[in-house]
């Protein structure tokens, strides 16, 4: 039987998804959105590109959540993306709607689906996953890290002139400016990238890296990135349905790991068909381990707002 998955929010980023699946094989896609006629639409668009492309999953669209039942991934996009000069933060409360109203919708219908959020700000959009569903903490999985660390691995293949391929790094921590990408830990075909370039240019692609979404946005002026996005989820969805085990940074629910507690914070992760299927622990220096705190902070804070109101 085929896999079934369902992309909530049918706008770039949920679309791009679906798209990507789709093209991939990799599973009948639902796509479910708000708005009258629009997953209906794309779905019936992206279902008439089979032929031509060469595929054979089944898209649909709908505005309500029984056509997902069963679902081996619910991938949540369903959310306000920025606009120029907004944080992250700013979506906080809007999207935390959105996103209950989502999760209550999947969990109902496929009560042992994989979440794998993407609505921002995405690591406090993970604690209302988690929450809501109730679901195991292994089956609540946010992306960021591997948009993140993509970003970071293209400008450093720019910066040595070298192929995408070759770097292999790991950002960590949360989704905002506060990530930590681990230049220690990074390298081109197994060379150090420390011996490779410079620390100031290392600390120019670092801080970029951290930007990587402002950037889009400023140059996009309406909505965010989705590309990449896209891409990024796909790669994990991709890792759960075909059990590859792939080793991503993740949004990840921590329990002591990193010294930090009950907060979902972007960490290395295996990913097979049960979800998370382990939490890397990695040997990080001290003063990687006090950016990681930093930037789990963050998390809390937008957490604890949460909280304050209730959620
Ligand atoms: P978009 O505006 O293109 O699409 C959002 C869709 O969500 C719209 O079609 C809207 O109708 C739908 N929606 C709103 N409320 C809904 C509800 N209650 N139920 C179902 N659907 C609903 O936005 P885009 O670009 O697709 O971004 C989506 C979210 O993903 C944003 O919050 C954005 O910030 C976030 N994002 C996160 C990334 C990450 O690295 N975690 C990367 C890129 C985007
Ligand atoms: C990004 O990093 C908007 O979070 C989104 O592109």
């Amino acid at each position: 039987m085929r896999k079934k998955v369902t992309v909530v929010g049918a706008g770039n980023v949920g679309a791009s998804c679906a798209l990507r699946i789709a093209n991939k094989e990799l599973a009948d896609v639902v796509l479910v959105d708000i708005m009258e006629g629009v997953p209906q639409g794309k779905a019936l668009d992206l279902l008439e590109s089979g032929p031509v492309e060469g595929y054979d999953v089944n898209v649909s669209g709908a505005n309500d959540y029984a056509p997902t039942k069963d679902s081996d991934v619910v991938v949540i996009t369903a959310g306000f993306p920025r606009k120029p000069g907004m944080s992250r933060d700013d979506l906080l409360m809007a999207n935390y709607e959105i996103v209950k109203s989502a999760t209550e919708g999947v969990a109902r219908f496929s009560p042992n689906a994989i979440i794998v959020v993407v609505t921002n700000p995405l690591d406090a959009m993970c604690y209302t996953a988690h929450v809501v569903s109730k679901f195991p903490n292994h089956r609540v999985i946010g992306m960021a890290g591997v948009l993140d660390t993509a970003r970071y691995r293209t400008f450093i293949a720019e910066a040595l002139n070298v192929s995408m391929e070759n770097v292999t790094a790991m950002v960590l921590g949360g989704h905002g400016d506060t990530m930590v990408p681990l230049p220690r830990l990074t390298s081109v075909s197994g060379i150090p990238l420390t011996e490779l370039l410079p620390q100031d240019k290392i600390d120019v692609i670092v801080d970029r890296t951290r930007n990587g979404g402002a950037e889009i946005v400023k140059l996009l002026k309406t909505g965010s990135a989705f590309y990449a996005p896209s891409a990024a989820t796909v790669e994990m969805v991709e890792s759960i349905l075909k059990d590859k085990k792939k080793v991503l940074p993740c949004a990840a629910y921590l329990e002591g790991e990193y010294g930090i507690q009950g907060l979902f914070v972007g960490v290395p992760c295996k990913l097979g068909s049960n979800g998370i299927e382990q939490i890397y622990e990695i040997q990080l220096s001290h003063a990687e381990k006090a950016e990681l705190a930093r930037s789990a902070a963050a998390v809390q804070e937008l957490v604890d707002v949460l909280k304050s109101k209730g959620a």
